[in-house]
């Protein structure tokens, strides 16, 4: 879920119907009539109003995504999981998951630190799983450090640990308005043909201490989500990302594809392949969908 800074009602996202970038109090709503089909986690993403070079919102105590962690910390207490992404795409003016160098490319150690930062901030706010999606070398490790340091074990962490330079995240780019004003991600995304690649990330994120790990996007990866699981045995989760679900939105509004049939199959499939939880667009609906025994 989406939460926006300066907003007084929510905004539609043109490329992902249904979806929307929430005012503080729609998210609150969304997310109890959400709970109310089954769903028993979320995943938050903040917008901020104001960027800058560093992307310094993201570790605000009360820059949006830590006013969001609150607003469903105060409605849910323990009863739901609280997730929050960690990256600065969101943040910087710039649109990269890091800070840059004198050469505009991301400062690899020098964007670790401010993670640690970010860490700490939505730690403070209540998050009880965080996300770290930006890919840098050592993230996983340096924000277990960072949590521990201030006596904050009692933190998960959900590792993007193969997560794909993939042209699937458009959609997303409209919605937490983190599209890279110049360059790309693939210099510390991952190659989409290169699955033992992904595999070592995969490793080398358990090694760090991660709690869960992610490979992402879910459908076109299925056999990294079947490997990483018969190969790790570990906590394993999927994230069926933005463009994949624009595919099915688009194709159903269209009168192409039965949406519930198509959605509970792909679902389905990730499960299939080995992923012990799903991140999706589709919560809602499917949750209904399965409580109400379609
Ligand atoms: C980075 C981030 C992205 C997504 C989740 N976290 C975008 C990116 O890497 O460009 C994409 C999720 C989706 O497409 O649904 N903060």
């Amino acid at each position: 879920m989406f939460c926006k800074e300066g907003i007084d009602e929510p905004v539609t996202i043109s490329s992902m119907p249904g979806q929307f970038q929430h005012t503080l109090e729609s998210l609150r709503k969304e997310a109890v009539a959400t709970a109310e089909t089954g769903v028993r986690a979320f995943m938050l993403f903040g917008v901020p109003a104001d960027k800058d070079a560093e992307g310094s919102q993201a570790w605000h105590p009360d820059g949006i995504g830590q006013r969001a962690i609150r607003a469903l910390r105060e409605e849910f207490g323990d009863d739901v999981v609280v997730m929050s992404d960690l990256c600065l795409d969101e943040y910087t003016d710039h649109g990269h998951c890091g800070v840059l160098n004198d050469a505009n490319d991301v400062d690899n150690d020098a964007t670790l630190e401010r993670y640690r930062r970010v860490a700490r901030a939505q730690a403070d706010a209540g998050a009880h799983v965080i996300g770290p999606s930006g890919m840098m070398d050592g993230q996983v490790g340096a924000i277990r450090a960072a949590l521990d340091e201030t006596g904050r074990d009692d933190v998960a962490i959900m590792a993007y640990a193969a997560k794909f330079a993939s042209a699937l995240y458009g959609p997303f780019r409209e919605a937490a308005e983190g599209a890279p004003r110049f360059g790309d991600r693939t210099g510390y995304q991952q190659d989409p043909a290169n699955a033992d690649e992904a595999l070592r990330e995969i490793r080398t994120d358990i090694d760090e201490g991660a709690d869960i790990v992610m490979v992402k996007p879910a459908l076109p990866y299925l056999d990294v989500v079947h490997r990483a699981k018969g190969e790790t045995g570990f906590p394993l989760a999927a994230y069926h990302v933005s463009g994949e679900y624009a595919m099915v939105k688009a194709a159903t509004a269209n009168g192409w594809l039965d949406e519930r049939r198509t959605v509970l199959e792909i679902l389905t499939s990730i499960r299939r392949a080995g992923a012990d939880m799903i991140l999706t667009y589709h919560a809602k609906d499917a949750a209904t969908w399965l409580r109400d025994g379609a």
